[in-house]
């Protein structure tokens, strides 16, 4: 599998307006933009270093998966996403392998990307997000 770098690190907040307070100020990384992906009900925010991102993922509704996780596991890391330069060509290398996947074929995610999940069952509990730019 050609991975190359980690895309973004997806961060659960229930506010961004407030959370920029520290990343921002306290840290000095800027937010560059702000998405909001209908489908998923999440605004994301982007806040680049280097080569990668932290990515604040805020909910615009209560039933979306962010607000869910955050009222279950409170704010934090969501996910780690890494960077491949073929996604179709990865999701058939895990299906061959056996590796349970949430998306079997990509989709349309923040920032132009197209990405796929994996399943925390597969990669031992962490939410694990490819991500083809
Ligand atoms: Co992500």
């Amino acid at each position: 599998m050609n991975t190359t770098v980690i895309d973004h690190i997806g961060i659960a907040v229930r506010s961004i307006d407030e959370s920029l307070g520290f990343w921002e100020t306290t840290l000095g990384i800027k937010c560059t933009g702000r998405e909001t992906v209908e489908d998923q009900k999440v605004t994301t925010a982007f806040l680049p270093i280097r080569d990668t991102e932290v990515e604040l993922l805020e909910p615009t509704s209560d039933d979306s998966t962010i607000a869910k996780y955050i009222e279950k596991r409170g704010e934090g890391i969501h996910h780690i996403a890494i960077r491949v330069d073929d996604l179709e060509s990865c999701l058939a290398e895990l299906r061959a392998n056996g590796v349970r996947l949430i998306d079997e074929t990509p989709r349309a995610g923040a920032g132009g990307a197209m990405i796929a999940f994996v399943h925390p069952k597969a990669t031992g509990g962490i939410l694990l997000e490819l991500s083809q730019r």
